[in-house]
């Protein structure tokens, strides 16, 4: 049995003994796992190449440990309870056995089609079980996945094929999404028109029944690739450090970077934090709002739980739809224990008002967690007092991709509370504060940029195909730190609170969104010349993006230009990075060697021009109050 923390003091205990001896602590969690060899060494490491590797010379699956090893303890039990888009149509409960079945049977097709241990295959499917199976087929081959959001356009789904080199697309007819039927074949197909050389076959998950043009040479359906395959498949034995997958995601600058993952660190980590910060227990539902197509929905819907032998709700819809009590109702009809949802969905909710709660009775609820960006203490209460009856603990989870688990939350029902703040770091995580020079920030009730010192088993391992972009990125900034681009507060208690990003990302409705990359796409849209784009305070999303745009001449038409610009960002990155507000500028505010003035520009689109500072050095001080004065 993994150790289960009990209590605080116990809590402190194991904390102080990751820290004193982490190779004796990681070692224990790692070895009630399936090994086929097991490891030398259990870390080797420096933050200045940087080069981590854990569990070295271990040699397992990661499906081993998701599937087999529960086929004796509880092949009946559900593992994936899939609750459709649309309420009247009827969930599927997916046991363990079943589950080990399809997986097994979808790496037989996937090795049908000549995909072999390290090739990459891409992934952009909707919500349905069979994403989760094609996640686990991959690994149980040794193939590395890349999921990409179903929501991406076709441009950015080509960039990460190409990025990865994909040989194999995973795709579906169509996606449900609330009212909405998106035809996600057809992006693939435009997607790979756009130069995916590298892909040589599709194989298309037949889920809405919408008629799709298949290329004879290229694609195959799904259910014709499993047709006749064995529902056993001898899992492949890959190092500790063999990939596992990548995922994408953005940063202050560039493209998105593929975020890599291996087999052995990220598998014992998930496992362990799962059932520790939610402290679940045998035979509870659970269920995490997020799709599989960000981290949350690799680490805490297919691997933490179904390492845990939990059973984990896959949700295909949105929070709206049918109404505002869709969540509620799930809740209830499925008796879920554990609810772990992002903030943007609980202010949602929220402004849709108490009725969609009132008349619920959800008290099979005992945790509730959240994460993926800072939730308001409003939320947090009402979160706490509407939905968790001051019941159920909130675990506010602080992580990242690139982090692969959960750093920084309280333990349910074990950490005390406290609104907005992610608490206290895990076992294995020693956080640390830094001012702008660098020097770490000791003692409490301080402030500073949030870095990590030493490594935990799920830290990425390389960025792919581009190792010093990992190195610059994250292990640059700070000497032998990783610098997450967050920044941080720690309280007279030593409890952790995240403020937000001090980089040039913002974080709207939880997802991550580099202003780089909007600006690049805006950039794009005919007779732009130059934009910028900022952040600012947005009461649901969090964060919303403002968009400063010069044109090449006086617009006639905004209201037709501003829409030129929107159809120019969803078509390069997809609708969750179209702008909330633009503004047509006529220059925008300039340092004398060329830099833009970004933070002007967030005082603006915050709407706070009191005090924007000294304005006189800039290259083109008058530009300040045109803009001032045409803010939206
Ligand atoms: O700014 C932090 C915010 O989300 C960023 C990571 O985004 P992503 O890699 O997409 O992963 C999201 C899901 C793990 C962080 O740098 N963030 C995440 N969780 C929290 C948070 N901010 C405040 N509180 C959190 N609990």
């Amino acid at each position: 049995m993994t150790l289960q923390i009990k209590s605080i003091d116990e809590y402190h205990t194991e904390y102080a003994r990751s820290v004193a001896d982490p190779e004796g602590f990681w070692a224990e969690q790692a070895a009630t796992f399936r090994w086929h060899k097991p490891w030398r060494q259990v870390l080797k490491w420096n933050f200045r190449e940087p080069n981590v590797q854990w569990f070295v010379g271990g040699r397992l699956n990661i499906t081993e440990n998701c599937l087999d090893r529960h086929l004796e303890t509880r092949p009946n039990q559900v593992a994936i309870l899939w609750e459709p888009n649309d309420p009247k149509r009827k969930p599927r409960k997916i046991t363990y056995k079943q589950l080990y079945g399809q997986v097994c049977q979808f790496a037989n097709a996937l090795k049908a089609q000549g995909v072999k241990k390290g090739d990459r295959v891409c992934i952009y499917m909707p919500m349905t079980p069979e994403l989760a199976v094609a996640v686990l087929a991959c690994a149980r081959i040794g193939a590395i996945h890349s999921v990409v959001f179903a929501g991406f356009s076709a441009v950015s789904l080509a960039d990460r094929i190409k990025d990865a080199q994909c040989k194999v697309v995973l795709t579906s007819d169509g996606n449900s999404r609330g009212p909405k039927n998106i035809p996600v074949k057809q992006v693939v197909d435009e997607a790979i028109a756009l130069g995916c050389d590298s892909v040589e076959h599709v194989i298309v998950h037949q889920n809405t029944g919408d008629p799709v043009a298949m290329h004879s040479d290229r694609d195959i359906w799904w259910h014709e690739a499993i047709k006749g395959k064995r529902k056993s498949c001898k899992a492949t034995i890959v190092d500790s450090e063999d990939m596992l997958f990548i995922l994408y995601t953005s940063g202050s600058t560039g493209k998105p970077k593929g975020v890599v993952h291996t087999h052995g660190g990220y598998m014992v980590y998930t496992e362990y934090t799962f059932r520790n910060v939610f402290q679940y227990q045998p035979g509870e539902v659970y269920w995490c709002t997020a799709d599989i197509g960000w981290v949350t929905g690799h680490s805490y819907i297919v691997y933490g739980p179904l390492l845990a032998g939990a059973t984990s709700v896959m949700f295909e819809g949105i929070p709206t739809y049918p109404d505002p009590g869709r969540f509620w109702d799930v809740i209830q009809r499925h008796k879920v224990n554990i609810f772990y949802t992002a903030p943007t969905a609980i202010r949602a909710l929220m402004a849709a008002g108490d009725t969609w709660v009132k008349g619920r009775r959800m008290p099979s609820l005992r945790v509730l967690g959240t994460v993926g960006e800072p939730i308001n203490e409003e939320a947090w209460h009402w979160y706490n007092e509407r939905i968790g009856k001051k019941r159920c603990p909130i675990v506010d989870t602080w992580w990242q991709t690139e982090t692969g688990g959960i750093l920084i939350t309280p333990i349910a029902g074990i950490t005390p509370l406290k609104p907005c703040y992610a608490t206290l770091p895990l076992p294995g995580v020693q956080p640390c504060l830094v001012d702008a020079n660098g020097n770490e920030i000791e003692g409490n009730d301080v402030e500073g940029m949030l870095c990590l010192k030493f490594p935990w088993p799920a830290i990425l391992r390389t960025t792919y195909g581009d190792h010093e972009r990992c190195r610059q990125t994250y292990f640059a900034a700070f000497k032998d730190k990783y610098f997450t681009g967050d920044g941080a507060r720690r309280d007279a208690d030593g409890m952790y609170r995240i403020i937000g990003r001090v980089d040039d990302v913002i974080n709207v409705s939880g997802h991550r969104i580099g202003t780089a990359e909007v600006e690049d796409a805006i950039n794009k849209t005919p007779r732009v010349v130059e934009s910028a784009v900022v952040g600012y305070p947005h009461d649901i999303k969090g964060q919303g993006i403002y968009a400063y745009v010069i044109a090449d001449g006086p617009v006639a038409d905004e209201a037709a230009f501003k829409k030129s610009v929107l159809d120019t960002v969803t078509r390069e990155i997809g609708p969750i990075a179209k702008p909330d507000k633009i503004q047509v500028v006529p220059g925008l505010p300039k340092t004398r060697s060329g830099k833009i003035m970004r933070r002007i520009l967030r005082k603006i689109a915050e709407g706070d021009t009191s005090n924007l500072g000294d304005t006189t050095t800039l290259l083109n001080p008058e530009v300040v109050e045109e803009i001032k004065a045409g803010a939206v």
